[in-house]
């Protein structure tokens, strides 16, 4: 993924008013652009604080996932980026794809900074979002605040 993606990633998803049509472009997009990528999805806050699968690309994935629970649990409860550079690993991981081997999940925030969704992205390698990888986590992030900032103006 490259820097002129993001510019790509915006004219794609602005003006859209509806956030599933958002999140399902945004995914396809970044499925399309990411190297070595098995997963690429978004859970989406529930009426209960937990997480419901969102539009997603890739193999049928884990329905529900609870606050604090799996990677995408923890990123929404601390509300911050988490990289697993080796998900058997990680206490309490979910496995949806018995060939995920790394994961990276971003939490996407209302304007007051309160996580509403996570960006999951998955891949069969090892390492995949590891330090060796943070040009593009870093661009990863900034895709988030895009999809997020376009939720938010709806
Ligand atoms: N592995 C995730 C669950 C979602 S799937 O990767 C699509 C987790 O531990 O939260």
């Amino acid at each position: 993924m490259k820097q002129t993606d993001l510019k790509m990633l915006e004219a794609l998803i602005s003006d859209i008013p509806r956030a599933t049509t958002i999140y399902a472009n945004a995914s396809a997009f970044l499925n399309s652009v990411l190297a070595d990528v098995s997963w690429v999805g978004f859970y989406i806050q529930d009426e209960n604080d937990n997480l419901y699968l969102g539009p997603f690309q890739g193999n049928t994935a884990c329905v529900s996932i609870q606050k604090d629970h799996g990677v995408c649990g923890v990123s929404y409860g601390k509300n911050e980026t988490v990289r697993v550079d080796d998900v058997s690993k990680f206490p309490g991981y979910i496995s949806c794809d018995a060939a995920a081997r790394s994961e990276i999940v971003i939490p996407l925030r209302d304007k007051s900074g309160t996580p509403i969704a996570v960006l999951d992205i998955d891949s069969n390698s090892l390492n995949r979002f590891s330090d060796a990888h943070l040009e593009e986590i870093k661009l990863l992030e900034e895709a988030a605040k895009i999809i997020e900032n376009t939720i938010s103006a709806i």
